[in-house]
């Protein structure tokens, strides 16, 4: 019974570091880590230039996974693989909330 509850106590350690571990993505906190991007993505994620694709108003979870794909290497772009790859898991879910919470001005060509 003793070691059951030596367990138990254990899991729910565990689960409480998981959680303090995976935060929610925060937006504020995202802004600060994404100032290294603003040069090429624009301050709102906005870029001016089309060489640089907008992150205002995307889906925060397509955000995560491009970052992810670029530091892993399954998406292949020389300039994005090096910011990528130095950021944490935190950091992308952070920075990922922040783009998306920007009003995106994507402009659609064929209207
Ligand atoms: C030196 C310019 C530059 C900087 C700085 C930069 N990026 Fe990029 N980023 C690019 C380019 C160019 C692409 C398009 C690459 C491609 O074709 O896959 C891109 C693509 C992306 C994409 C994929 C967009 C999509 O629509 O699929 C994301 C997400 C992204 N960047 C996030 C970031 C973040 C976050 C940072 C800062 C940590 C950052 N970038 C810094 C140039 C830059």
């Amino acid at each position: 019974m003793r070691r059951v509850m030596n367990c138990s106590v254990g899991l729910a350690l565990m689960l409480g570091m998981g959680v303090a571990y995976a935060a929610a993505p925060d937006p504020v906190a995202g802004r600060e880590k994404a100032t290294a991007c603003f040069s090429c993505h624009g301050e709102t994620g906005n870029a001016e230039s089309p060489a640089f694709p907008r992150l205002a108003g995307q889906y925060q979870d397509y955000l995560v996974k491009a970052l992810e794909a670029y530091a892993d290497g399954s998406r292949q772009n020389a300039i994005m693989q090096g910011f990528a790859a130095a950021l944490s898991e935190q950091d992308r879910k952070d920075i990922a909330a922040y783009f998306a919470s920007q009003k995106g001005l994507v402009v659609k060509q064929y209207e």
